[in-house]
């Protein structure tokens, strides 16, 4: 679907809600695009709007969100605050009538996510999720890699991402850490997967989990692997994807070796060339191969998308029903948590884009 209203010609204006940490990066890297610019920054925390007004001189500061709404002038509205409040702010942006895009997760239930889908379907305007990693050069070129079939065929991947700090109170560590994971696996993949099962400890005792470990089961037989927790003491952001005849590993936190390829794996023998006639497994080790990637920042990048959406009314590649799709999962997860580890089956129910 495309939504109505293209504004080619002229400069995007924004707003921005939520002025905590992620916000001014949106801010900053919207104030960047010479084809938008930042109207007004909201945040209910009136200082932290000011703060960031402070660095961006012709920013305004909006007393509260009706004052963005009301402005005729503003064309789209980015929302960079709790998960919890990205339904309510979101579904009163669209019916306001202004193009949205809301930080990930889109919202904490597929309920909540339907309705913003069909109210941005009737009002004709672009429902973006800031699922950043698939406008990451890395992950755009594992997936060019994966669809070439170079690693032949995919056996399971496994992503971690741990540190210590930013722990959340309203959501645990499974809704604010795995969607990025979620989104990664599902875009490499092009499969939604069809049983989730997710364990979880919540060490504080502020009542969610701090460590998690999902793991998703896709028809094809490949299987995805998620670790997250906000109690470890090292940065550690990484994915390996296991092929039948190549390894890559992804890791967001290198400076130098963003992708790396292992022609590595494990090879049959055939019996007639054993001792003992039996089948037998012969280790790789080949080459270890580290693709050139642009220097590109993937917020940059996925501001811009969303831009050139609102300009041309094109369909964003990160849109409700991708988010949506997060939720899913997300939703299967939080259900196999309550119930120990439970098996939960997910019923797909929208098709995934081509
Ligand atoms: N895409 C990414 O890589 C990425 C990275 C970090 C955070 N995020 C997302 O960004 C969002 C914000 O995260 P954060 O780390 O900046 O959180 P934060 O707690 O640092 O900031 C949130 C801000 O929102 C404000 N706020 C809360 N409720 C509000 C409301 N109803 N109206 C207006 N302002 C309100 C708070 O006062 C605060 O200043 C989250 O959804 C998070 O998942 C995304």
């Amino acid at each position: 679907m495309d939504a109505g209203n293209p504004t080619t010609a002229r400069t995007i204006r924004v707003a921005v809600v939520g002025c905590g940490y992620w916000g001014p990066n949106l801010v900053r890297a919207f104030t960047e695009l010479p084809e938008a610019e930042v109207a007004w920054v909201y945040d209910r925390d009136m200082g932290r709007a000011r703060a960031v007004a402070r660095q961006f001189p012709g920013i305004r500061v909006a007393a509260g969100l009706e004052q963005v709404l009301q402005d005729s002038g503003v064309d789209a509205v980015a929302v960079a605050t709790p998960a919890h409040t990205h339904a309510a702010l979101a579904e009163a942006i669209l019916r306001a009538g202004k193009h949205t895009f809301v930080e990930k997760p889109l919202a904490l239930s597929s309920a909540d996510c339907r309705k913003l889908i069909e109210l941005a379907r009737s009002r004709q305007r672009i429902l973006m999720v800031g699922h950043t990693f698939l406008f990451n050069d890395a992950v755009i070129r594992l997936q060019e890699i994966i669809a070439r079939g170079e690693l032949g065929e995919v056996w399971y991947l496994h992503a971690r991402r741990l540190n210590l700090g930013q722990i959340r109170q309203d959501v645990n560590a499974l809704w604010n850490l795995a969607p990025h994971d979620i989104s990664i696996m599902l875009f490499l993949l092009g499969e939604f997967p069809e049983q989730v099962v997710a364990r979880g400890y919540d060490f504080l005792g502020q009542g969610m989990e701090d460590l998690v470990t999902l793991t998703l089961e896709f028809g094809s037989g490949k299987v995805g692997i998620i670790e997250v927790s906000w109690l470890s003491p090292n940065k550690v952001r990484d994915l390996t994807v296991v092929g039948s005849r190549k390894m890559a590993l992804y890791n967001d936190v290198s400076t130098d070796a963003r992708l790396v390829l292992y022609d590595r794996g494990v090879d049959n023998v055939p019996p007639e060339l054993t001792n003992f006639g039996e089948f037998q497994f012969r280790l790789r080790f080949g080459d270890v191969h580290i693709p050139h990637l642009p220097m590109r920042e993937p917020l940059r990048v996925e501001v811009q998308h969303f831009v050139e959406c609102v300009r041309t009314g094109k369909r964003p590649l990160t849109d409700g029903e991708n988010g949506l799709r997060v939720v899913e999962v997300l939703e299967a997860a939080q259900q196999s948590l309550a119930e120990n580890g439970a098996t939960i089956s997910l019923v797909r129910s929208v098709g995934l884009a081509a």
